[in-house]
């Protein structure tokens, strides 16, 4: 549990409840995977959607973050955020908007680029797989 002096409540509560922690297997062909890392503190940030072809909406999203609190509640409440968003409007999230939902103070604003990287980085993972042909199944796959 983080100090209640430095935090926003917001931050706190997905800090300390944090919705959609988890993964996705990152094979499967509807799954968008960004992996991104925040080169001022060295945290990580790992952020899955699952997309509805048919809608080219997010139908569930997962993230891990291995990072300070401001990032994980910015990952947090970046999950909820984006689930059932068109990947359009997904990519569009400006971490200014986490920022200013959690209050975020301005040194840990990098915290709130991380899962605006994150969203991008997964929507472009999913693009970049649609685009491509299946991969055939053999023994070593
Ligand atoms: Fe301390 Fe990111 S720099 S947790
Ligand atoms: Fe680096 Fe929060 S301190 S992500």
């Amino acid at each position: 549990v983080i100090s209640r002096r430095n935090y926003h409540e917001k931050v706190l509560d997905h800090y300390n409840n944090p919705r959609n922690v988890g993964s996705m297997n990152k094979k499967d062909l509807d799954v968008g995977t960004g992996l991104v890392g925040a080169p001022a503190c060295g945290d990580v940030m790992k952020l899955q959607i699952r997309v509805d072809s048919a809608t080219n909406t997010i139908s569930d999203v997962k993230f891990k973050t291995f990072g300070c609190g401001s990032a994980i509640a910015s990952s947090s409440y970046l999950t909820e955020l984006v689930r059932g968003m068109t990947l359009e409007d997904a990519g569009r999230i400006k971490n200014t908007e986490i920022a200013k939902e959690l209050c975020l103070p301005p040194v840990k604003l990098h915290c709130s680029m991380l899962a605006e990287d994150a969203i991008k980085s997964a929507i472009k993972d999913y693009q970049s797989k649609t685009k491509r042909p299946a991969p055939t199944l053999g023994p070593d796959v």
